[in-house]
């Protein structure tokens, strides 16, 4: 299938770098790539929250050609909630994208489907576009069970919003046991879970929607194994987690999705 549909590079630093590291990492990938590549692919950074204005600075000071955003907000506009960010915040320091679901979050904050769904609420409340996530752990793709879970997630994050609010959502489908383990998906496994999730946009929201949207692929993509996961034809690029906090090994990742054969 043809699709015009930009790859979508996107490096999530997680709980790591100071500011000041953050800057450099920045410079470094923005300096390694040319105008050509960084218009086929689109990248994206999502550091800290801390390190955000440090980041914003840099990119919109030096016009620099890469996005960014952050890793988690809360699903309230305001108020007595010590130690959230909220999504005004976020749109306030200029974010065009913000995490949502990632499993680390849902492992770690006990977050439930109906609060990923009021997070992707607050995220377009705010004109951020949520990246998505789902992904099963090892126990289910064991029993075979690993589409229907996702399809699940998929549902319960999306109830009650409809096509016209998530023309710009991006998903990504995050195998947890491939997560920081060196234990990558195959490309076929990438595949069948990113179609299966596309037909069930379909079903739910729409040919329109389900063929205009990215869904990216994450769990220990390195350069040596993305250019087969991108070249699937429902993988529309790649969340990176380590391999992102590496300016020379993710500028060869975004190089390789900016590839014209990908
Ligand atoms: P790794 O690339 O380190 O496996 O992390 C993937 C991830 O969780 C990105 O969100």
């Amino acid at each position: 299938m043809i699709t015009a549909r930009r790859p979508m590079i996107a490096g999530n630093w997680k709980m790591n770098l100071s500011h000041l590291e953050a800057i450099a990492l920045v410079q470094k990938v923005a300096f390694s790539l040319d105008a050509t590549q960084l218009q086929r692919v689109e990248v994206v950074v999502l550091p800290p929250f801390v390190s955000l204005r440090s980041v914003q600075a840099l990119i919109v000071g030096d016009q620099l050609l890469i996005g960014y955003g952050a890793q988690d907000l809360s699903p309230h506009t305001d108020g007595a909630y010590t130690g959230d960010i909220s999504g005004a915040m976020l749109a306030g320091l200029g974010c065009q994208y913000v995490l949502v679901g990632h499993s680390e979050r849902r492992e770690h904050h006990h977050e439930s489907d109906a609060a990923i769904n009021a997070k992707l609420g607050a995220a377009l409340d705010n004109a951020i576009t949520p990246i998505l996530c789902v992904g099963e752990g090892l126990p289910v793709r064991s029993e075979g069970r690993h589409v229907e879970y996702c399809l699940t997630q998929l549902d319960g994050a999306l109830a009650g919003l409809a096509a016209d609010r998530l023309a710009e959502l991006v998903l990504a489908y995050e195998p947890v046991w491939a997560i920081g383990t060196g234990e990558v998906a195959t490309p076929e496994d990438a595949q069948e879970m990113c179609s299966a999730l596309r037909e069930r946009l379909r079903e739910t929201h729409g040919a329109a929607l389900a063929g205009g949207m990215r869904i990216l692929y994450g769990g220990s993509v390195k350069a040596s194994n993305t250019e087969g996961i991108v070249a699937q034809p429902d993988v529309d690029g790649a969340l990176v987690g380590g391999a992102s906090l590496d300016a020379d090994e993710f500028a060869r990742i975004c190089r390789l999705a900016a590839a014209p054969s990908s």
